[in-house]
């Protein structure tokens, strides 16, 4: 089915028709109609117009009133105060606008009408190290991005742009040379047969091991130093040993990536995963594509593009260096590669890096060089950066004794809250260890991704999973509650009660207020899709939650005094909550029990 108009669009379409016929010069004038106190909506966008053409105000609201054809969406329409327009709509407009919503799987939510390729780039850990927060939020915050696009028809193509290039693998493999057996699993004190998060936390240990053990030997051993920078330049040079080391290292931690992903609840496809490494064989055509262009210049030897608004502290340029001058090549060199086989190979129209705000400087010099190397459309590429996640000291999230916060403890800690919250709520639903194990998953890692999602991604959030799974307040626990309060409403509902919309009653407040809301669902995901905003759906299903509460504590159900055809409305509104609650946090990429 096609995309179903919100009452509130097709009634900014009549302001507008009755605009334009009114004031024939006003043309395009925006009639800027806003949800209202008042009543249902005001428009006020007949002041600023007024003020234009030097009239008054209350006098051209009064033509534009007037302009409206009989229609039966508008119940009531007045000028007020210096000119703006009160609105309210019909109870049965509103009824049928939604049960034209709850006819179509999709909600109502449109295609866009110019789907093009995107490019994420997100959930991008590196290889022989912990993920941490930083981690979460680029694999949480792109998981609902992705999402979203593809809600909306958009071509997504992910990259796990992971960290298996750097100078570090000199080291680690150098070390394998010399100690072939550090890697093996012989030492291992997890069963094999555990699941992903088992193995992923058996081959973290493994990789943690042959880290310590290699870094101790590189920073107390020169002569190993040595070795382990002479192993890097094989490495990069192809060397077949080498490489085949280094495979076993990225197959160890993909292991370990794949076992945090399980446990977040995430899907990320093996050949999604294209990491800094893949891109080696290009980077000496961009190196020489940069320089016989001009784009970059040799300084002491490095390869470097200048800026001319980039500076350090004391004046002097900084430029972003794209080969060193031992002929290396860093982050810097692979993200440009990496641009040149996503605009030129991947045909993509829009590139978006989901990417921790401190590498905001990165990305503007990354996206700069490529422009003036002509290999990227200028404002085709976006950095979507987010803030940082904070203790609640207000400092960068850290553990006591000052190291970054492991991702897999976080997620332990928080599965462990909700299963309390889970067991003490849940205690008549004579629910079995096995379910109370699954929804205090579902809680737990719902209760993190929605206190990640419902900041705006720019800025900061305090860790504190005390409020993250309370629940009272914006927190995905009350969301989950609230559906699955709904559902079992449904299931509670005697043989003979459906969920029909009867567009012939009125409405009470409670009713109308859930039901207007229900109406700007699909604007609300549109508008999230195409501005990268998930918390603005974030925001508008915490309300969706509220309103549903006051509703139900307002307007019984099932014993409705109006009647069947009331219980069936109202049911109508219950089911339509339910499947905006569910289809909206699936689109966030947190579930909803059915039972809680
Ligand atoms: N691996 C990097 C980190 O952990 C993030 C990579 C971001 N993506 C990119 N194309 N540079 O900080």
């Amino acid at each position: 089915m096609a995309s179903v108009q919100s009452l509130s669009a097709a009634v900014h379409q009549r302001l507008a028709e009755a605009l334009s016929a009114a004031v024939p010069e006003s043309a395009d004038a925006d009639p800027l109609l806003r949800r209202s106190d008042r009543a249902d909506f005001q428009a006020n966008g007949m002041l600023a117009l007024a003020k234009k053409l030097k009239g008054n105000p209350r006098e051209l609201a009064s033509k534009v009133v007037a302009a409206i054809p009989a229609n039966d969406e508008i119940k009531q329409i007045e000028v007020s105060g210096p000119g703006f327009l009160n609105i309210t709509v019909s109870d049965a407009a509103l009824v049928r606008t939604l049960a034209a919503r709850a006819a179509d799987g999709r909600l109502g939510v449109p295609y866009k009408t110019d789907p093009g390729t995107s490019v994420v780039d997100y959930a991008q850990p590196n290889v022989a190290k912990e993920m941490h927060v930083g981690h979460l939020r680029s694999t949480v915050i792109g998981d609902a991005v992705v999402n979203l696009l593809e809600h909306r028809g958009e071509k997504v193509v992910r990259r796990h742009h992971i960290g298996d290039w750097g100078t570090q693998f000199g080291m680690l493999t150098q070390y394998l040379i010399e100690h072939p057996h550090e890697l093996d699993h012989a030492s291992d004190t997890a069963a094999g047969d555990g699941g992903a998060d088992v193995e992923g936390n058996a081959a973290m240990a493994r990789l943690n091991r042959l880290y310590k053990a290699s870094r101790v030997l590189f920073d107390t051993d020169p002569e190993f130093k040595e070795r382990a920078r002479d192993r890097l330049v094989k490495l990069q040079g192809g060397d077949a040993q080498t490489l085949g080391l280094w495979h076993k290292i990225v197959d160890e931690s993909k292991i370990y990536f794949q076992g945090v992903y399980a446990r977040l609840d995430v899907e990320i496809a093996d050949e999604d995963v294209v990491g800094e490494s893949a891109y080696n064989d290009d980077l000496h055509a961009v190196v020489k594509d940069l320089e016989e262009s001009g784009v970059a210049v040799r300084s002491e030897g490095a390869l470097c593009v200048f800026f001319d608004d980039v500076k350090g502290p004391d004046g002097t340029p900084t430029p972003l260096i794209v080969q060193k001058s031992n002929g290396g090549f860093g982050y810097a060199a692979t993200d440009l590669a990496a641009i040149r086989n996503r605009i030129g190979d991947l045909k993509a129209d829009t590139l978006l890096y989901v990417v921790d705000a401190r590498q905001a400087l990165h990305f503007r010099m990354v996206f700069e060089t490529a422009q003036r190397a002509g290999w990227l459309p200028e404002g085709a590429a976006r950095q979507l950066p987010f803030g940082t996640v904070l203790g609640k000291d207000g400092k960068p999230f850290k553990t006591r004794e000052g190291e970054t916060v492991r991702l897999v403890d976080l997620l332990g800690e928080a599965v462990g809250r909700a299963a309390e919250v889970v067991r003490e709520k849940s205690e008549n639903l004579g629910l079995s260890e096995a379910e109370i194990t699954e929804r205090a998953s579902q809680v737990g890692v719902g209760a993190i991704k929605y206190a990640d999602l419902s900041n705006s991604m720019t800025r900061d959030y305090v860790f504190d999973l005390d409020r993250m799974v309370s629940l009272n307040g914006d927190t995905s626990v009350y969301l989950q509650y609230a559906y699955a309060r709904i559902r079992s409403i449904l299931r509670k509902a005697p043989e003979g009660a459906e969920p029909v919309a009867k567009a012939e009653l009125s409405l009470e407040p409670a009713e109308r207020a859930l039901a207007l809301h229900l109406d700007d669902f699909a604007d609300t995901v549109a508008g999230a899709a195409d501005l990268y905003e998930p918390h603005k759906l974030a925001a508008y299903l915490y309300q969706l939650a509220s309103l549903y509460t006051t509703f139900y504590d307002q307007c019984p159900v099932l014993k409705a005094e109006g009647g069947p055809d009331q219980v069936a409305n109202r049911l109508f509104l219950c089911d339509l909550t339910a499947r905006t609650l569910h289809q909206g946090m699936a689109l966030l990429g947190i579930r909803t029990p059915e039972r809680l």
